[in-house]
């Protein structure tokens, strides 16, 4: 059973794809979710916020005065020493034999882009770029938070030639757009999709606090429909993200033209252990409907396939009860 893919021309031994997370932050995690099974690793981001407060700490080691400080903090970016995070992408890139994806998270144009550079030059196979701007007044639209995401990817392919990654969050009114303005700035592929930290709110302390940082198996619908819909008409891989808990959401993935599934909270849950059963279980189901290889079968129940235009459209309810 050949259970091989070619995922932004990066050859992975196999579909399964462990997400950025603290899974994948140090050099033992990275090892054991490949000895695990994986067939890629997304290591942790690397926090733009952190980048800037890196650079921050070396201003002030440098007693550099406050109106100094911009044009410094800018070139100091430049010099800083290579740190913990390009080590774990070096160490990573050595120790393994499945692409190592290193992962940006960004939200401005300022400092990160310098790291990429770094990333590619020790060896990285591929960045994701985590992107996740945000409009918090009136003024934003939304087409000024689109064309700060496009923007950060432009200047991630000026920056860099690796295969880039963008992973973006499901709040956008016209994806199959986004999507495309994407694949013009230069990304390969688009991971669908980012679950941004929850908070919530205690009722008898009238206080914040974190909400549930692990994903439910329900949550993977909306990641399905908009695999099914983009796969047709973007020319961009495909990775999932958020609720894939088992092989039958893998495979689901595959027939809705995606390329690959990355695996989060269920490892969180359940362990890596889980990684070995997705693939039992996906080669049992190939097995079974007489697939030899993952290209028989990927993309077969993609939106184009839908050949009522029924399934991947239909958002209410009230259309599904009145054609029953
Ligand atoms: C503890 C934890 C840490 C995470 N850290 C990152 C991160 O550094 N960068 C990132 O892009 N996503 C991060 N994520 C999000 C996951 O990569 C993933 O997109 C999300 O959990 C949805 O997938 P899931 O339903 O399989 O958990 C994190 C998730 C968890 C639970």
């Amino acid at each position: 059973m050949d259970l091989s893919t070619s995922f932004m021309n990066l050859s992975l031994p196999n579909p399964v794809i462990v997400s950025s997370s603290s899974l994948t932050a140090t050099i033992d995690g990275v090892k054991n979710a490949v000895n695990a099974g994986v067939g890629a690793v997304v290591l942790k981001s690397l926090f733009e916020e952190d980048i800037a407060a890196g650079v921050e700490r070396s201003r002030k080691d440098a007693a550099i005065s406050h109106s100094e400080a911009e044009a410094y903090m800018e070139q100091l970016g430049m010099l800083l020493e290579p740190d913990a995070y390009l080590t774990l992408v070096e160490e990573s890139v050595q120790a393994v034999d499945v692409p190592v994806i290193a992962s940006l998270n960004c939200y401005s144009d300022k400092w990160w882009t310098d790291y990429a550079e770094r990333i590619e030059n020790v060896g990285a196979d591929a960045i994701e770029l985590n992107l996740s701007p945000i409009a918090l007044d009136q003024k934003t639209s939304a087409k000024d938070i689109e064309n700060m995401l496009v923007n950060m990817v432009k200047l991630a392919r000026k920056t860099v030639k690796l295969p880039l990654a963008v992973k973006i969050g499901q709040n956008y009114s016209a994806l199959p757009h986004l999507a495309n303005r994407i694949r013009q700035a230069g990304a390969n592929s688009l991971t669908l999709f980012n679950r941004y930290y929850k908070f919530d709110i205690d009722i008898e302390e009238l206080s914040f606090k974190s909400g549930n940082s692990l994903s439910a198996k329900e949550e993977f619908g909306p990641v399905l429909r908009w695999i099914g819909i983009l796969s047709d008409i973007t020319e961009l891989d495909i990775s999932a993200s958020t609720g894939v808990y088992d092989a039958s959401d893998l495979i689901k993935v595959l027939l809705a033209g995606g390329n690959a599934a990355q695996f989060c909270s269920v490892l969180y849950r359940e362990g890596l252990e889980v990684i070995g059963k997705v693939l039992i279980d996906l080669t049992a189901w190939m097995e079974k409907h007489n697939y030899s290889n993952l290209s028989e079968f990927q993309s077969l129940l993609s939106h184009e396939d839908d050949k009522n235009n029924a399934f991947y459209q239909r958002l209410q309810y009230v259309k599904a009860l009145r054609d029953k």
